[in-house]
This record gives structure tokens, C-alpha cells and sequence, in this order.
């Protein structure tokens, strides 16, 4: 039986949002579908808080529109409101509220009546593996619970769509991997989950759908296999030779790490196997052929060095 078609969980037109002169986001088109588990990655200042931030309502967009689940942000805000759980990159902690009281306390925020709020809060702590701490200082957890009493908040209201910006943030690698399976199980639940992380390993196995965003702007949404085959793509170099430009051209043409070399007005574009080729084969192969260089420059940083930063974990 085929698939049944995904349902837009959320969607964007043109979203852009500018600080001043600064444009933190430009012109996003994305979608998220429900039951996705949604990586949103880029490298420190790309725009993902801002973007996650125009969702959660708590910031207007300078252009285009978002929809969450339908509802639209700014027309809309209440509604999206109820759907949502929002947890910012930073929250303050009540370090010296008990753990129940933290989250019985956001459930009357949310108006869940007294009678209900018990079974509620034993519920989302027991999700996020805390029923052990209920009595337990905030302060006195360690971050890693933290944060995931953070998420239990954010789920006291039952929302159907998670917005998490870097959740996974400063945890160490135990406190990390019981994050994520906390959101493996929400995704079993139903839940639709936007996690954001400025490295793309981080989320590569989670998450069945990734965007990249690199200064604001949308480089890549799709599979996560699909951000490998973009990387496959090779480095370019752009060469200027006051020698025969032809000549350079098929001198370069007989080395293994250059895949293809093709004359631009009047200079040579010559593109590498992958990121790992070695750069100086191609100014070793042009001066051991004879050919004098003017001119040698890898190409602007492009959507490989991009995809390589991320998938480093670089910031900029
Ligand atoms: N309130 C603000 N005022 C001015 N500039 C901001 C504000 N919020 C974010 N920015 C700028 O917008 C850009 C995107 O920031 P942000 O969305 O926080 O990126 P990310 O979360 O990907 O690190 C950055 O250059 C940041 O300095
Ligand atoms: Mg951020």
C-alpha cells in the first residue's frame, strides 16, 4: 500500500526577519511534516533561534509568513500557542522550587484544572525518566536532568509539535543520548519535533529530515542522506595560466584528484574528486607541465565548506 501523503506539520513563505541593517533570516521556504523528527542545523548565527522563535510566536517576521499546523503566527498566535511546546536555548531554573511544584505550576499557566494536574505532571516526568526526582531540588540536578525537566515542561500541555532550540547543548555524552531517545519515544507517541543543533552528527541518525541554514538562508532540506550526496560534490579552484589556456587545461585533465576542468572566460574552473583532494595538485601539475600561474583561488566559501563546517560541528 503506498504511503499516504504527508500532512504539512510547518510551513514558511518567504520568512525573513531583520535586527537593524542585519538580516537574520532571508526569504525561508520551509516545510516539516507531521511525525517528522526534524533536524534544523547551522553554524552559530545562522538564524535558527530566530526562526524557531517566529514559530513559538514570541517574535514577529519583518516578511513572509509561517503556518503551524495550519494556524498562521502573527494572525493566529493563540492557537498556535496551544499547539506548540517551545523550549528556548536558554531558560532560566528555578533552582529552589521542588520539581512537582515547577511543573504544577505551568500546568495552571496552561489552565489544566487541579484535579488533573497530578496524573499530568507524573505523566510527562515519567516520559522524560525523572519520577524519581519529584521531591528533588531543581537545583540540585545535574544538567542533563535539567534539561530534561525543561522538556517535561514543555510538554505539560500535551502540544502536538515541539520546537527545541539545541537541547542537546553543553550535555555530555550519556546525558545526550538519553535526550534523544526521549525524542525517539515522543516521535513513537505522535509527536512532530524541530530540534535545532549547530552539528549536523549530533541529529544525522535521530532525525528523519534535515534543513541547513547558513547565514540565513536555506541551503538544504531534505533526507539526510541527501546532505552526503551534496558534500560528494568537489572543491573548486578557478586558474588564470599566461601560458596556453588549452594546454593547462589538459595537463590538469590527467591528474586523479581533479574530476573535471572547464574553460570560463578565458580562465579554468577546475573541479576537485571531494573536500579531502589535495589542493596543491593542481598548481604542482600546471608548473611541472610548464604552464606559468597568474592567477590560483579556491572558489567563495560554497555549499561544501558550509556542509563541511556543519558536519564538523565548526562555528563561524
Ligand atoms: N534580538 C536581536 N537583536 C539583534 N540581532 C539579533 C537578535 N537576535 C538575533 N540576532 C542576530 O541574528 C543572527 C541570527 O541569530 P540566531 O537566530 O540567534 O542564530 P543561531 O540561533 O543560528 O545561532 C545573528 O547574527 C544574531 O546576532
Ligand atoms: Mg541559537
Amino acid at each position: 500500500m503506498p504511503d499516504a501523503p504527508p500532512i504539512p506539520a510547518v510551513q514558511t513563505y518567504g520568512l525573513s526577519r531583520s535586527f537593524g541593517n542585519l538580516t537574520a533570516l532571508s526569504a525561508l521556504d520551509l516545510t516539516v511534516n507531521k511525525g517528522d523528527l526534524f533536524g534544523f542545523i547551522g553554524s552559530n548565527g545562522a538564524g535558527k533561534t530566530t526562526t524557531l522563535r517566529i514559530l513559538a510566536t514570541f517574535l514577529a517576521p519583518s516578511a513572509g509568513r509561517a503556518l503551524v499546523l495550519g494556524h498562521d503566527v502573527v494572525s493566529a498566535a493563540d492557537e498556535v500557542r496551544h499547539v506548540i511546546g517551545y523550549m528556548p536555548d536558554f531558560f532560566g531554573v528555578y533552582k529552589d522550587m521542588e520539581v512537582t511544584e515547577y511543573l504544577d505550576f505551568f500546568g495552571a499557566c496552561y489552565k489544566i484544572p487541579s484535579a488533573k494536574r497530578e496524573k499530568t505532571v507524573s505523566d510527562v516526568l515519567e516520559l522524560v525518566g525523572l519520577s524519581e526526582k519529584k521531591g528533588a531540588l531543581i537545583g540540585a540536578l545535574s544538567r542533563g536532568m535539567q534539561q530534561r525537566l525543561g522538556l517535561a515542561r514543555v510538554l505539560i500541555h500535551d502540544p502536538q509539535l515541539l520546537l527545541l532550540d539545541e537541547p542537546a547543548s553543553g550535555l555530555d555524552p550519556r546525558a545526550r543520548i538519553e535526550m534523544m531517545a526521549i525524542l525517539q519515544e515522543l516521535q513513537r507517541m505522535g509527536k512532530t519535533i524541530i530540534i535545532s543543533s549547530h552539528i549536523l552528527r549530533e541529529l544525522e541518525t535521530l532525525c528523519n529530515r534535515v534543513a541547513i541554514i547558513e547565514r540565513g538562508q536555506l541551503i538544504y532540506s531534505g533526507p539526510v542522506s541527501g546532505v552526503r550526496d551534496q558534500m560528494a560534490t568537489g572543491v573548486v579552484m578557478w586558474v588564470r595560466v599566461s601560458t596556453d589556456t588549452e594546454q593547462a587545461a589538459e595537463l590538469l585533465r590527467r591528474c586523479p584528484e581533479i574530476q573535471q576542468v572547464e574553460t570560463v572566460d578565458g580562465r579554468l574552473k577546475v573541479t576537485l574528486i571531494n573536500h579531502e583532494a589535495d589542493r596543491t595538485v593542481v598548481a604542482e601539475a600546471l608548473v611541472k607541465g610548464g604552464a606559468r600561474i597568474l592567477e590560483l583561488q579556491e572558489d567563495e566559501v560554497g555549499l561544501e565548506e558550509v556542509f563541511l563546517r556543519v558536519t564538523r560541528g565548526d562555528t563561524q
